[in-house]
């Protein structure tokens, strides 16, 4: 008796828990597709907007805006149906129906999430996927566009180029990235020098609220305004379109790549980069990618410091400037091609340049599996520093490692802190990223890359911004703090992650979110926490 009472009595528990669990997720699940099911208004229109487990194109769905191969194996949770809207109705009764069912809602726009959160979640959810949603329209006559959330950047950047070339907008390089999560958390690209962030340049914007009203920036106001432009995604509601300005270029731009690795004296033209790149004019803007190559050694390896460039001019401009303000580099014209901006984009993202339609092409850049983190930069890194980071690089596990050095300056020196959430402005010299990748068959070892890119950040701790250690949001990292994701997350646990991406910022961030979304319904493992939620 006694041996039924401690060992099959809990099993029988569990196990009738878990089966009370089972029919309530069914239950709610039914439910939810039963109200979506009323909502919409035909049954034509339903097998367009509705993917439920069973449907055959689920999987092909779901999979077709995942960017991080590291969340799509068969361990990671899916969705309980992925909801593709037609028209804002849709989205509107997905909004009802998800909240009066208990459902958590991820919205997805073009599945670049670092942690893959627009399609992942711990809890019984669907996703709200945009793909419907690519509109662009351009206004070459005032300088403006409107382009919707689910839309890629080369979409948009192919719409510009359709019309004029000299005009463009300051947004990332990527073309498959969306417009959705990239504008909501800043957006930087290879103009940002010249004019700062994507979010600096948005005018208005349309926006349905946990209610399922549809606002633009006059009926919701500056505060909510301010906080979708740059606060992150999936806090504030869905954000259906944005209009935004665009801006002037001249018709023929350059870009320079040059290659200098460990046998070419790299470390000292490194650490002059470091006190010349944000100094720059501001229509130059000169980056650095470090990567593991082979060595002219026979089977040898060295790392490489490849400095690429954008100017917003011709070559006979850019020769003069850099050989007197970057002599070090030894441009030369070779080194250099001119083009207009639309292909300088497909330049700096590796795409191959045959026709600006790579624009349009979801997978000009391969998916892959990978871990990434960001910093700031405020004070040049010493030699002895540099030469630390570069050996890390010889290291067996970085052979898909990258990090990334962004000049700022320019445009960023002059944006207060505080005109919107992205908070790094002057008195950074650069922003660095650091990224690990491997191969699909090595996921089982996945835990020795991590741990790779973890004493990485460890080792660059001493030379990055501090109080707070400040990170890029569009870099989501969730080693850096996280929600709970169930259940009232406090302002303190929040702090932690919130003061990096958004230092001060992000009180007022906070402040918003408990305005115009207290029982917290758009919630993610970072997104922003009402001050007290039910
Ligand atoms: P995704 O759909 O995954 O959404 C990201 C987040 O925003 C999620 O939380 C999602 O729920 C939310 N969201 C999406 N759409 C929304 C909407 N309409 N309304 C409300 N919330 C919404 N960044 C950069 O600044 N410059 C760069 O050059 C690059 N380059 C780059 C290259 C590659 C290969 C990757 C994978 C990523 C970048 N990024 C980048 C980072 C990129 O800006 C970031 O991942 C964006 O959030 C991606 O936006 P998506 O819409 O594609 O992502």
């Amino acid at each position: 008796m006694k041996f039924l009472q401690y060992s099959v009595l809990p099993f029988l528990l569990v196990v009738v828990i878990l089966s009370f669990r089972g029919a309530t997720l069914a239950h709610s699940h039914g439910d939810f597709l039963h109200c979506l099911s009323l909502h919409l208004a035909n049954s034509s229109t339903i097998s367009k907007v509705i993917y439920m487990r069973n449907n055959p194109s689920y999987l092909s769905v779901l999979n077709a805006s995942i960017h991080n191969t590291r969340f799509s194996t068969p361990a990671t949770p899916k969705p309980l149906a992925i909801i593709t809207p037609l028209k804002t109705s849709h989205i509107q009764s997905t909004i009802y129906c998800s909240k009066k069912h208990g459902l958590q809602l991820r919205i997805r726009s073009g599945g670049h999430d670092f942690e893959g959160l627009s399609y992942v979640s711990g809890v019984p959810f669907v996703i709200l996927d945009l793909l419907n949603f690519r509109a662009v329209k351009i206004d070459t006559k005032n300088k403006v566009a409107w382009v919707q959330s689910g839309a890629t950047l080369g979409e948009l950047y192919y719409g510009i180029a359709a019309k004029t070339k000299t005009l463009a907008f300051p947004a990332g390089i990527c073309p498959a990235v969306g417009i959705g999560g990239h504008f909501s958390g800043g957006g930087y690209g290879i103009l940002i020098r010249k004019y700062g962030l994507a979010a600096d340049h948005i005018i208005d914007a349309q926006l349905i609220d946990a209610n399922g009203r549809i606002l633009d920036r006059k009926s919701m106001g500056e505060d909510l305004f301010w906080a979708i432009r740059g606060g992150g995604g999936n806090t504030f509601g869905i954000v259906l379109a944005w209009k935004i300005k665009l801006v002037p270029v001249p018709a023929v731009v350059t870009v320079f790549t040059v290659n200098k690795n460990l046998e070419q004296n790299v470390t000292k033209i490194l650490h002059r980069w470091q006190y010349i790149a944000h100094k720059l004019p501001d229509n130059l803007y000169v980056d650095v990618g470090i990567t593991k190559v082979s060595s002219s050694q026979a089977g040898k390896k060295t790392v490489q410091v490849a400095f690429i460039a954008l100017f917003l001019g011709g070559v006979d401009e850019l020769i003069p400037l850099v050989q007197e303000r970057f002599p070090e580099l030894g441009l030369a014209k070779e080194n250099c091609s001119e083009m207009s901006w639309a292909e300088s984009v497909l330049y700096f993202g590796r795409a191959p340049r045959r026709s600006l339609d790579i624009l349009l092409d979801k997978n000009v850049i391969p998916r892959t599996i990978f871990k990434s983190k960001s910093d700031y930069v405020k004070e040049p890194i010493p030699e002895s520093g540099i030469e630390g980071f570069l050996s890390m690089f010889l290291e067996k596990e970085a052979d898909f490692a990258e990090m990334l050095m962004v000049p700022f300056g320019g445009k960023m020196e002059e944006i207060p802190e505080n005109e919107l959430p992205y908070p790094h402005r002057a008195g950074n010299l650069f922003q660095a990223s650091y990224i690990v990748g491997w191969r699909k068959e090595e996921n089982a070892e996945s835990g020795k890359y991590i741990s790779w890119i973890r004493r990485f950040y460890s080792y660059m701790a001493t030379y990055v911004s501090k109080s707070p250690r400040e990170a890029y949001f569009n870099y989501r990292d969730l080693d850096i703090g996280s929600n709970n994701i169930s259940g009232h997350t406090s302002y303190q646990q929040a702090s932690i992650w919130g003061f990096k991406y958004f230092k001060n910022n992000f009180k007022r961030l906070v402040q918003v979110k408990t305005m115009v979304d207290p029982m917290n319904f758009f919630r993610n493992e970072q997104s922003i926490p009402p001050l007290s939620s039910p």
